[in-house]
């Protein structure tokens, strides 16, 4: 655990308002993006959020628990319901036992868990491993806790059947004697890699070797697919001593709004996370913890219908974007597409998310956001979003089409040329 001193250096921005924020220390470009699809009309396929209404059950516990639960402060830690239905949905799906009292703290999201987890874990100078294209607010979260991000890449499949990939000698290069950790996104953000048993075998055997620890994002476990199952890095022997787990509800039961998450960490570690929870957040709301027990404790059929949707609407995405020329390699998990121009390559010279907006008026991410130590090479991709409403995939249906190749004409390389 360390002390984290607010000053310029570490954060950018200076308490008297002067000073700019860098923007590899926050500042999300995917916010800014979306800020702008809503100011010009465009349609959002930008952010990681659904566009449809949560689940009814789930709204109607929301409600009850605002009429009858406790309104003064809870236990920081989370209602004692909340962390045993987290702790019994884990043994119902990973088939692995979990301690509510002492291995699961209650979050205000994944982004609080992140915070508290790299703040237990690092020290000034220490290293975090990073894979990239990766998730964009862990290298600000690592800056904050004055940690150092080390990148490793995923490489892009050269098929589109193909899954992203990363370089072991790399993985192996990118550890060293200041490494405290690496963060683990499966399946992940952006390129919908689901990270299979030989990859997390060696990512533990590197984190064991270097006394490190795996720090590993699951928020989007509920969503796989073609036959693919999410594996979780504590399911593998003798590394769960060294591994913090992070989940949500933000996705799997689209209430991002909520702010409600979860971490497991084995006791020790889980008593320094509280230890910090406490100065930093004080806990989750208490209302909506009690709706989230109710969520979390759903019944396999509403997974199993929400695995389906999804991919329904993956599919319908991807038919998309390929029919039109687009290269995607096809995700095998998560919410996002990631299209790089293909056959429009000849027309698009530029950003590929930029061309999408102003040809197209559809927001995508820049796939510069993913890649925070490279922005350039992100430049050729743009994440899309398919946890979205039927209506709205239907007017992205419509909007695209307008990219049909025979339609386009070289007034869209002026369009691209202009940024
Ligand atoms: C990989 C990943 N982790 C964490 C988060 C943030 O989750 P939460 O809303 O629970 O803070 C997101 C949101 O998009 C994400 O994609």
């Amino acid at each position: 655990m360390i002390a984290v001193t607010p000053t310029p250096i570490l954060t950018g921005i200076r308490l008297d308002g002067g000073g700019k924020p860098h923007p590899s220390r926050g500042c999300s470009m995917i916010d800014a993006v979306s800020r702008l699809a809503r100011k010009r009309g465009a349609v959002d396929f930008c952010l990681g959020a659904p566009d449809y209404p949560p689940n009814p059950e789930v709204l109607r516990a929301a409600a009850e628990a605002v009429r009858n639960c406790s309104h003064i402060y809870g236990d920081p830690c989370g209602l004692p319901e909340f962390r045993a239905a987290a702790a019994a949905k884990v043994e119902r799906f990973r088939k692995i036992q979990i301690e509510p009292e002492t291995e699961v703290t209650i979050t205000c999201g994944a982004t609080e868990g992140l915070a508290l987890v790299l703040r237990a874990v690092l020290e000034p100078g220490g290293e975090v491993v990073l894979f990239q294209p990766g998730y964009e607010s862990y290298p600000p979260a690592v800056l904050h806790c004055g940690g150092v991000p080390r990148f490793v890449r995923l490489w892009p499949p050269q098929a589109e059947a193909g899954s992203w990939e990363f370089d072991e000698d790399e993985l192996v290069a990118a550890f060293g004697p200041r490494t405290r950790a690496l963060i683990l996104n499966t399946p992940h953000n952006p390129t919908g890699k689901v990270f299979g048993r030989p990859d997390l075998e060696r990512i533990a055997a590197l984190c064991e070797r270097h006394g490190c620890w795996i720090i590993s994002d699951e928020i989007y476990e509920e969503f796989v697919f073609g036959g693919r199952t999410h594996m979780s890095p504590i399911e593998l022997h003798g590394i769960r001593n060294r591994t913090a787990v992070i989940s949500s509800l933000s996705k799997t039961y689209g209430v991002p709004g909520w702010r409600l998450g979860y971490v497991l960490a084995p006791p020790a570690a889980t008593r320094t996370i509280r230890c910090i929870q406490e100065a930093v957040s004080g806990g989750a709301a208490v209302p909506l913890q009690a709706a989230g027990a109710a969520a979390l404790r759903l019944p396999v059929a509403f997974y199993e219908r929400l695995k389906c949707m999804f991919a329904a609407r993956r599919e319908r995405l991807l038919r998309l974007l390929r029919g039109l020329g687009m290269f995607c390699p096809a995700p095998e998990g998560g919410w996002y597409v990631m299209a790089a121009p293909g056959a429009l390559g000849s027309v698009c010279a530029g950003d590929f998310a930029s061309f999408l907006m102003e040809r197209a008026g559809v927001a995508a991410a820049p796939g510069g956001a993913f890649y925070q130590e490279d922005p350039h090479t992100g430049h050729g991709w743009a994440r899309l979003c398919f946890g979205r409403s039927e209506e709205t995939l239907a007017e992205g249906e419509r909007l695209l089409s307008v990219l049909s190749t025979s339609a386009l004409t070289t007034d869209c390389v002026s369009v691209c040329n202009r940024r």
